[in-house]
C-alpha cells in the first residue's frame, strides 16, 4: 500500500516524536508540518525538508491528498481541529486531551462516532508492552480473578506553572493516563472513589493525589500521582509502578524510563521479563493505525476518544474530590521558585519543557 500522506498540527515535543516514528515506520508520508512558533516551523524547515512547512491549518484540510492528520498542539485548539479535520475528510490521531473541556471532550466524541473516518488518542500506556503482557497473563486465569487494581506514578517531573497550561494539573495533565489504564485493566467502569491530594509549596492547584475506590464489577483501585517526587535532591529519582493482585496470583511492573521489568507471580507460571521501557510507543501507535487504514477494520487495541474523556472527567471529578478533603498545604513558593530555577538550567531531568535547537 502506498504511504499515508499525513500533516502534523503542533510541531514541538511530541511533533518531533511522530515525525520520527512516522518515517522509521515506513507506512507514513509527512506532506505538511504547521505550528504557529516561527521557531517550531524554521525547526521544521531543517528538519524535514520533505514536507511543506505552514502556519495555516487550513491548507492542511484543504489538500484532498492529506489522508490522516497528526493533532499534536494544545488541548485548547484540538476540538475544533477535529471538527475541520472531519469535516474535511481526514482521519485523525490526536494527542491527549482531546479538548480544554468536558463540553468540548464530548462533543469531539460525538464527532468521531457519528463518522466513519478512523480516529485514535495517545493514551500511551495501552500502547505499552508491560501491560498489554500483564493482561494477558491475567486473561490467561493465572492470577485467579483480578480483585485490587494499584497503580503509580510520581516523578519530579513538569512543575506548576511550567507549561501544558490548558491540560490541567498534574492529576489531569499526566494523571489520566493512570485513571485511563486502571479502567482498562478493570474492564468496568468507575463507581465509588475518594481522593486525597496536597498543596504542594502552596501552589494553588494540588500536585500530588491519592485516589481509591471501586468500579461497578466489585474490583477496587488506588491511583497515585504526583510530579512532587523530590525536585530538589542532589540526585533525582521516581518511583513508578503497578500491582495487579488476584484471589490467587500476581502480576506487577516497574520501570526506570529506560528498562521495565515485569514480575508474573500466577498459579502456574512465574517470570520475570526486562525489556526496554519504549516511551511513549508512538511506533506501536502507528503501526496500529496504519494497519486499521490498510485492513479497513479498526484495530480493537486503538483508544477511543471515548476512552479519553471518561480518564479526562474522572480525573477532574478525583480532582473535585480531594478539593471537599481537607486539601492542605504543606511548604512554600520560594521552594517552588527554586525548583523551577533548577528545571531551567537542567540539561537532564524529568519531563523537562522542549526546547528548539533550531
Ligand atoms: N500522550 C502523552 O503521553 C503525552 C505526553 C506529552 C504531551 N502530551 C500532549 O501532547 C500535546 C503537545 O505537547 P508537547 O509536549 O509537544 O507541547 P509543546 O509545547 O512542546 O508543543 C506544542 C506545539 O504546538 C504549537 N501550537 C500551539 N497552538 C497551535 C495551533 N493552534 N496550531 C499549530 N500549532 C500550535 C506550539 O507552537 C508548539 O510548538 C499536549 O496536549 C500534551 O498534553 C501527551
Amino acid at each position: 500500500m502506498a504511504a499515508i500522506k499525513t500533516g502534523l498540527i503542533g510541531f514541538g515535543r511530541m511533533g518531533n516524536f511522530y515525525l520520527e516514528e512516522m518515517r522509521k515506520s515506513g507506512k507514513f508520508e509527512v506532506v505538511y508540518i504547521c505550528d504557529v512558533n516561527e521557531e517550531a516551523c524554521e525547526l521544521a524547515r531543517r528538519v524535514a525538508p520533505e514536507a511543506k512547512v505552514v502556519s495555516d491549518e487550513q491548507i492542511i484540510f484543504d489538500d484532498p491528498e492529506v489522508q490522516v492528520v497528526g493533532l499534536f498542539a494544545l488541548a485548547d485548539s484540538r476540538r475544533e481541529q477535529i471538527e475541520r479535520a472531519f469535516a474535511a475528510g481526514k482521519h485523525v490521531i490526536a494527542e491527549k486531551p482531546i479538548a480544554d473541556s468536558m463540553e468540548n471532550e464530548w462533543k469531539a466524541v460525538e464527532l468521531a462516532e457519528s463518522t466513519p473516518l478512523l480516529s485514535t488518542v495517545n493514551l500511551y500506556l495501552r500502547n505499552s508492552w508491560y501491560h498489554k503482557t500483564i493482561k494477558d497473563f491475567i486473561a490467561q486465569g493465572e492470577i485467579g480473578e483480578l480483585a485490587i487494581v494499584r497503580v503509580c506514578h510520581m516523578t519530579p517531573g513538569l512543575a506548576p506553572g511550567e507549561g501544558h497550561e490548558y491540560e490541567g494539573p498534574a492529576f489531569h495533565d499526566c494523571g489520566m493516563h493512570y485513571v485511563d489504564i486502571a479502567r482498562w485493566y478493570a474492564c468496568s467502569e468507575f463507581k465509588t472513589w475518594h481522593a486525597q491530594a496536597v498543596r504542594m509549596w502552596n501552589y494553588k492547584d494540588p500536585w500530588w493525589l491519592q485516589c481509591h475506590g471501586t468500579f461497578e464489577n466489585g474490583v477496587v483501585f488506588d491511583i497515585t500521582q504526583g510530579h512532587v517526587y523530590g525536585q530538589l535532591a542532589q540526585t533525582q529519582t521516581h518511583n513508578s509502578y503497578v500491582d495487579i493482585i488476584g484471589t490467587q496470583g500476581i502480576a506487577r511492573m516497574t520501570h526506570d524510563f529506560k528498562t521495565a521489568v515485569v514480575e508474573l507471580h500466577g498459579v502456574t507460571q512465574t517470570h520475570r521479563l526486562i525489556q526496554p521501557y519504549g516511551g511513549k510507543n508512538i511506533d506501536v501507535l502507528c503501526r496500529r493505525f496504519a494497519r486499521s487504514l490498510e485492513s479497513g477494520e479498526r484495530c480493537r487495541e486503538l483508544p477511543s476518544f471515548r476512552d479519553a474523556a471518561i480518564a479526562s472527567e474522572y480525573a477532574w471529578r478525583f480532582l473535585e474530590d480531594a478539593r471537599r478533603n481537607d486539601l492542605p498545604s504543606i511548604g512554600n513558593l520560594g521552594e517552588l521558585e527554586a525548583i523551577r530555577e533548577r528545571r531551567r538550567t537542567m540539561k537532564n531531568g524529568y519531563g523537562l519543557l522542549h526546547q528548539r535547537h533550531v
